[in-house]
């Protein structure tokens, strides 16, 4: 499928050169365009074409996993990697796969904002045979042949390992018996990662009778909106004890508002966090964040792992998870030296 792929993409390539050549016989040295017109001086067509739709640039931990893409699909890799980012919004991640599907590239690799509404152009890109690849977070399609694997996290165990850690501390603080206000800064409305890391952890406070979730609130996965919502939240429950923020730039504006108040993160309130991002592991470290689960953004090797597999003709999982850890004040000092991001 992709040979034929190449060769439709030689032809036309050929043809458009062709037609520029017709019309420019006598005027000197030819331009090379590939099918669109664009300049294909140096295009190699050995290269597999690979089109990845990223979700946008809202977080430290999205900075890193669109970094990790760039560094493996790279020509001395053998890669032509042509990259969108959708900006946080849906039909730009649909426009993108579309432009994908019209230039017939080898792999679409897609890191979906939310779960619904990718039945249709999914559809296409199947018609048209291209092997579509999720990373990070997942969709809900009514036919799951839609896609061919997905590469990512498993966020309901995050959300579990979150609530298990919180159990064992405040049992190791002689505090289980006390009543637990809790409030939790969701992540994007509608996306695998906050629908997994909520499932997680509401598994965990079913088991615990005198945990008490006063509030989820929607914060998109932002350190604006982690600020804003926790600043209402603090004013409207004067007893919090903990706060379940759903990723690092979330609970960076967080805890801003929790000092302005006068409180102290991580004594006052007790933080869990997720992600592990260089500056989270500093306040990890610093007593500020009691927990942060990891959530592992360098899946740029997993992704092309599975392409090479699938290149050589191996049958591929539905479903891989990168491997991920716990981070608290006991061990976080062995992380830190390698974290690049
Ligand atoms: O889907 C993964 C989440 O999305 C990360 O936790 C968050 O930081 C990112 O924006």
């Amino acid at each position: 499928m992709r040979r034929m792929r190449q060769k439709m993409r030689m032809c036309a390539a050929m043809i458009a050169v062709l037609a520029l050549l017709v019309g420019m016989s006598g005027c000197g040295k030819e331009f090379e365009v590939d099918e669109n017109g664009q300049d294909a001086s140096g295009k190699d067509d050995s290269l597999i074409v690979v089109g990845v739709s990223q979700v946008g640039s809202e977080s430290v931990w999205r900075t890193a996993n669109t970094a990790s893409i760039q560094r493996v699909f790279s020509k001395e890799n053998g890669y032509l990697l042509i990259f969108d980012n959708a900006r946080q919004k849906q039909e730009n991640q649909i426009k993108a796969i579309q432009s994908y599907i019209s230039q017939q590239v080898d792999y679409i690799v897609f890191s979906p904002i939310v779960e619904d509404g990718w039945d249709t152009v999914l559809n296409e890109a199947k018609d048209a045979g291209i092997p579509v690849i999720l990373m990070d977070r997942k969709v809900k399609v009514s036919d799951e042949s839609l896609y061919t694997t997905c590469v990512g996290s498993n966020f309901e165990k995050e959300g579990k390992d979150a609530g298990r850690w919180l159990a064992k501390y405040l049992e190791q603080e002689g505090r289980q018996d006390e009543i637990v206000n809790i409030v939790v800064l969701q992540g994007t409305t509608g996306a695998t990662s906050t629908y997994g890391r909520t499932e997680g952890f509401n598994q965990i406070v079913k088991t615990q009778k005198n945990w008490e979730i006063l509030e989820q609130t929607d914060a998109d996965f932002t350190t604006a909106k982690g600020k804003e919502e926790m600043r209402r939240m603090l004013k409207e429950y004067k007893d919090i004890d903990v706060l379940v923020s759903q990723n690092d730039d979330m609970t960076f504006g967080a805890i801003e508002a929790i000092e302005e108040v006068g409180k102290k993160p991580g004594e006052d309130i007790i933080i869990v966090s997720f992600d592990g991002v260089m500056s989270a592991l500093e306040m990890v470290k610093a007593g500020k964040i009691n927990v942060d689960l990891e959530c592992n953004p360098e899946q740029g090797v997993h992704v092309e792992k599975v392409i090479r597999m699938l290149e050589n003709g191996e049958s591929v999982e539905k479903s891989y998870y990168v491997p991920e850890k716990v981070f608290t004040r006991k061990n976080v000092d062995n992380f830190m030296d390698d974290r690049t991001y």
